[in-house]
């Protein structure tokens, strides 16, 4: 096969920390095989498949399961998450040290969808993982501040008579465990940061020399509560999309390194969660094939990053972050390529029906977005070329 690489971008492969892939449980929104295919298509050559499942991601079983599927597709590597409470539900820390040691290898514990709340649980899981040399991502949401919340809380939400998601739930629980992990020296990744608040709290921890990182998903860089208007639940999401001004600040800390990189949260929903009430709909997005393009719009065509820039948020700080040695950096000699090439000219338009998850909820539905994925090539193999997975 004859490759021609003219004119376009060569990145090490996207490297996803926060993908919910709904195997085992909800085969009906997305499948391993379907959410591989999806990340594949986006340029990523890794994702982190989050905890959330049915059976929850709590233990050696469901976590080799979905390490072995993952395999099994072959498309991407797809790392499982382990969770940190037995079920999520925050009381029991799960046996984080059988995850690890499984052929899984689990070195990323998160609760996701559900916040670590109890102070005590988050630092002895702190203190677990710091032994295990593994990181926890925490979903930062105080629950008892956004009680029946359904919105960013403000003005909008306030005229649209929709409770209100404070920015202080995010906050209070970052500066908290930014405490916690620095008083027992152990790694703590923030998941999804929505807010300027947050930023400033992540500045104060890591100038102190606290061992935290932090992702922003697409979402996040691109749309704001202004979505609320129409109550179309596509656009439901937790955290909530926040203010222009927060966009703005998420935007320019992304690119100053105070936000490491950027992560999908790519949670695919049923038309009937989605197709309904704003008030029942289930929170969350697609992100997956759609996230090269966001980043393109909101940061290197206003000039804040360059390509340099992509590959670090969206490849090596990932990889960095998450321990995996073989991604997200140049390649040896004579290594096997594990790369994307990106067609920086070319324009797409986002249509939710021909995406390859199995769910169609994507907030980007119509939108013209620019540069588009070539290539994904994972350890010599092509996984996608012009548009197309090669299985
Ligand atoms: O919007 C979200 N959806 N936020 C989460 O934290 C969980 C996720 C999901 O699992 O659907
Ligand atoms: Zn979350
Ligand atoms: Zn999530």
């Amino acid at each position: 096969r004859v490759l021609d690489a003219d004119g376009l971008v060569a990145l090490p492969g996207f490297v996803d920390l926060h993908t919910h892939l709904r195997e085992p449980g909800r085969e009906d929104t997305e499948t391993i095989a379907t959410g591989s295919a999806a990340a594949a298509l986006g340029g990523y050559t890794a994702v982190f498949a989050m905890a959330n499942t049915d059976p929850v991601a709590d233990n050696a079983v469901v976590v080799e399961h979905v390490w072995r599927r993952g395999r099994e597709v072959g498309l991407v590597d797809v790392h499982p998450v382990g969770a940190v409470t037995v079920g999520l539900k925050g009381e029991k820390l799960a046996e984080l040290g059988t995850m690890a040691a499984s052929k899984a290898g689990v070195r990323v514990f998160s609760d996701d969808g559900l916040c670590v709340a109890d102070p005590l649980i988050m630092r002895r899981a702190l203190e677990y993982t710091r032994s295990l040399d593994a990181v926890i991502a925490q979903h930062a949401e105080e629950p008892r501040l956004t009680v029946g919340a359904q919105a960013h809380e403000g003005e909008r939400a306030a005229r649209l008579g929709l409770a209100g998601w404070p920015a202080a739930a995010e906050e209070s629980i970052v500066a908290r465990d930014c405490l916690l992990a620095k008083q027992v020296d152990a790694r703590l990744h923030v998941c999804h940061v929505s807010t300027s608040g947050t930023v400033d709290v992540l500045r104060w921890a890591k100038a102190r020399g606290t061992k935290v990182s932090a992702e922003v998903t697409p979402h996040h860089l691109l749309l704001t509560d202004e979505r609320l208007e129409g109550y179309d639940p596509v656009n439901k999401v937790n955290p909530p999309l926040r203010t222009e001004s927060d966009v703005q600040v998420l935007r320019e800390a992304l690119a100053e390194g105070v936000l490491d990189c950027v992560a999908t949260d790519h949670a695919p929903h049923a038309v009937q969660d989605k197709d309904c009430e704003w008030s029942a709909a289930r929170p969350g997005m697609l992100g997956l094939q759609t996230a090269l393009s966001i980043v393109v719009k909101t940061l290197v065509r206003p000039g804040l990053l360059d390509w340099r820039g992509v590959a670090r948020v969206m490849s090596e700080r990932p990889a960095e972050i998450a321990g995996l040695p073989d991604q997200g950096r140049p390649l040896a000699v004579g290594e096997p390529a594990t790369l994307v090439l990106v067609d920086p000219r070319a324009h797409w338009v986002v249509r939710g029906a021909e995406l390859a998850s199995i769910s169609g909820n994507t907030p980007f539905e119509g939108m013209e977005l620019p540069a588009v994925v070539h290539t994904t090539m994972l350890r010599g193999r092509v996984t996608v070329t012009e548009g197309k997975v090669q299985s």
